[in-house]
């Protein structure tokens, strides 16, 4: 960022290769170098699967859907995830013939060494086990795209809003100085000393989440929720959108007010903040996401604010709507360096 020198750039690339960066340090044992062309080509599928997944909205989640394989973007779609999963094999094997069990160096060699116990456990006890080599790939496979397309899209959408809203910018560069100062950079022990850094990242997540239609579930059983029965093996989706934007919860939810997630000079989190899903299979990635969102914006504003090009009279805050939403139109920012 600091390379464009106040030239206008768009900041798509790189927040997602970052942040598929922490999650592929994580599963894969190691980061993509930005000008690596196989990581940059995968980081293409990734989105363009996603791109796709909006295709038919949410008549994508119906049996129906699975019917409609002749479809050009149906099958596009099928390539792309198996590129992907061509890709997680092709680590998984790698692993696999360097596995230390002494020493394992991320979650693939974990799952490796699960998959071991499994079989040892298997052959003394007959104990069956979801642990095993179809699961391993797919459980990978659903972490990396899951960790890197949505953090990746909250951090676009972030770099807009700031960029129409500088007074929040500056309260933010103001908390950052106050906490941080300008010696060192910001650390996520700084997290609970920085309310407002805190409250405008819920308050982004609110006004535009990123995964509003969560993922679809299964009814395991006959239930009943506010009288409407629902008979098992329903397909239920979560409205998280109408949560976000309901009236009797948030005052003006069409303004953007980060305000209204601090309480008393502290940060609270109220119970209809749903943005991570609800239920038991919310978002495994919720923790890390809130961390790589902290430590990117503090470490971003501790040393830049973002600005409208000079050409951009109006900014667009249309949205894709995919099974993730991203801004509809490519945006550029500039980056003035702090003092
Ligand atoms: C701002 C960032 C993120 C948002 C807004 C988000 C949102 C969501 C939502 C709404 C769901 C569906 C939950 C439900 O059905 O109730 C979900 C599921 C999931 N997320 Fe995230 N997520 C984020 C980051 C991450 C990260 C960083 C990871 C990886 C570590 C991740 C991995 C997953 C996985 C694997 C699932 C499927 C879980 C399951 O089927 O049980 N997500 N996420």
């Amino acid at each position: 960022m600091r390379d464009h020198k106040g030239a206008p750039f768009s900041p798509t690339l790189l927040f997602t290769s970052s942040i598929s960066n922490i999650i592929c340090s994580v599963i894969f044992g190691k980061t993509f170098e930005y000008s690596d062309s196989k990581f940059q080509k995968l980081l293409a599928t990734i989105n363009r699967a996603f791109e796709l997944t909006g295709a038919g909205g949410p008549l994508v989640f119906l049996p129906l859907a699975q019917k409609l394989t002749c479809l050009p973007s149906y099958r596009e779609l099928q390539r792309c995830i198996g590129d992907i999963l061509d890709f997680v094999r092709e680590e998984i094997e790698a692993h696999r013939s360097t596995l230390d069990v002494d020493d394992p160096r991320d979650l693939i060699d974990h799952y490796l060494i699960a998959e071991q116990h499994r079989n040892l456990d298997e052959k003394q006890n007959d104990i069956s086990s979801h642990i095993n080599a179809d699961n391993m790939v797919i459980t990978i496979f659903e972490i990396f795209i899951g960790g890197t397309e949505t953090t990746a899209n909250s951090l676009r959408w972030a770099v807009l809003y700031l960029m129409e809203y500088p007074e929040v910018q500056t309260k933010i560069q103001q908390e950052i100085d106050r906490v941080v100062g300008r010696n060192r950079f910001p650390r996520l022990a700084d997290r609970p000393n920085m309310p407002f850094i805190e409250a405008t990242i819920m308050e982004l997540q609110r006004i535009m989440p990123v995964s509003p239609l969560p993922l679809a579930r299964y009814t395991s059983s006959d239930t009943e929720i506010q009288g409407y029965s629902i008979p098992k093996d329903t397909i239920v989706l979560a409205n998280l959108m109408s949560v976000c934007k309901d009236e009797s919860l948030w005052e003006k939810p069409d303004v953007f007010d980060p305000g209204r997630f601090i309480k008393d000079g502290k940060m609270f989190q109220p119970d209809d903040f749903l943005i991570f899903g609800a239920g038991r299979r919310v978002c495994l990635g919720e923790g890390l996401a809130r961390m790589e969102l902290f430590i990117s914006l503090s470490n971003l504003l501790h040393q830049f604010t973002f600005k409208k090009p000079e050409e951009t009279t109006i900014l667009s805050f249309k949205a894709t709507e995919a099974l993730t939403r991203a801004p509809l139109f490519e945006y550029e920012t500039r980056v003035i360096l702090r003092d």
